[in-house]
């Protein structure tokens, strides 16, 4: 193995390019040369590459998002895409593939990789947590982070204002961000698309509470299991107390990695080559019960599993 190629895709991370700077440099210290390919798989399919050395990544390691940019390409599901791209990998002699990105990516790499004989090996990078077998993907940490430090600064006003908030999150359909901040937040209530809401609870826990003198509740929302705007509505409809909804959006997408992130991201490069030299392909690194590991990109693929209930209950107990 001569040339490899790291791209990043889906929605950017946090972490993603301390990632690349691991793959560079720790490439070129096993002899390799590093192809960066610009906007994930769109710069397969157009031809967009740079040959990437020891001091294209310098000063990257603590910026959020990503140098190669990157972007959703729901096009490379079709042949004529897939084609153009292996194209530019044979016409610049890549020999492998280090994939930057979540589930949509290694499933992408999976598909693509098989078909074409090309050596894939993923890196975990997604704010969603939601890679099946690994414990952490790169820049969940930070987003947590950096939506628990907007929930710990809405509690100040919710207190002083006496009001309900409701605070979504994001996370696509998995819940890990919402109870993961809902824990650290000591927030009130949270709602997972991986649990059924009972609504009926939800707003008699809050007039009981009101009831008893409580003035104010955090409840997150994960944003796929529903607006924090129409379920602000509907408890303010039920309980009459003042409701108020803040969506968090993409700021918890930026910023820079936390010093977790940064770690794991750096090691999971450094893994990732090493996966390469010794032959192996269709898989992704990442933290698995505590360790660096492998699993195959068909189970990292499958739907993540959450301990839901323990969150929801710990969560529940602790308010
Ligand atoms: O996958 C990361 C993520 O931020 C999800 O949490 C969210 O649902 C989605 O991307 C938003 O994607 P976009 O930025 O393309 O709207």
């Amino acid at each position: 193995m001569k040339r490899i190629a790291v791209l990043t895709t889906g929605g950017d991370a946090p972490g993603m390019n301390p990632a690349i700077r691991s793959v560079v440099r720790y490439g070129i210290s096993k002899g390799l040369q590093v192809i960066g390919v610009m906007r994930g798989w769109w710069g397969l399919v157009n031809e967009e590459l740079k040959e990437l050395d020891h001091h294209s990544v310098s000063g990257i390691i603590s910026q959020g998002g990503t140098v190669l940019k990157t972007g959703r390409c729901p096009e490379f599901a079709k042949k004529e895409y897939q084609d153009r791209a292996f194209n530019t990998i044979k016409k610049h002699s890549i020999d492998a593939l280090v994939v930057i990105g979540g589930n949509g990516s290694f499933t992408a790499a999976h598909y693509f990789g098989n078909a074409y004989n090309v050596p894939c090996v993923g890196i975990p990078a997604s704010i969603d947590n939601d890679i099946n077998g690994i414990d952490l993907t790169i820049g969940s940490d930070t987003a947590i982070n950096t939506a628990l430090a907007a929930i710990d600064n809405i509690r100040d006003t919710a207190t002083s204002m006496e009001r309900i908030f409701v605070i979504e999150v994001m996370g696509r359909d998995c819940g890990f961000i919402a109870l993961s901040v809902a824990l650290a937040g000591g927030c009130e209530d949270v709602i997972i698309p991986e649990l059924k809401p009972d609504w009926e609870k939800i707003c008699h826990d809050i007039v009981q509470g009101n009831i008893r003198g409580k003035v104010s509740w955090i409840i997150v929302v994960a944003e796929g299991a529903g607006s924090a705007i129409d379920i602000a509505k509907k408890i303010n409809e039920f309980t009459s107390l003042e409701t108020r909804a803040v969506v968090l959006g993409h700021v918890q997408r930026g910023g820079r990695p936390t010093a977790f992130t940064r770690d794991l991201a750096l090691r999971l490069g450094n893994a990732a080559v090493d996966a390469l030299l010794e032959g192996k392909k269709d898989l992704a690194v990442g933290l698995c019960c505590g360790r660096i590991n492998e699993v195959s990109f068909k189970d990292a693929i499958k739907k993540k599993e959450l301990k839901a209930e323990y969150w929801y209950n710990l969560i529940k107990t602790l308010t």
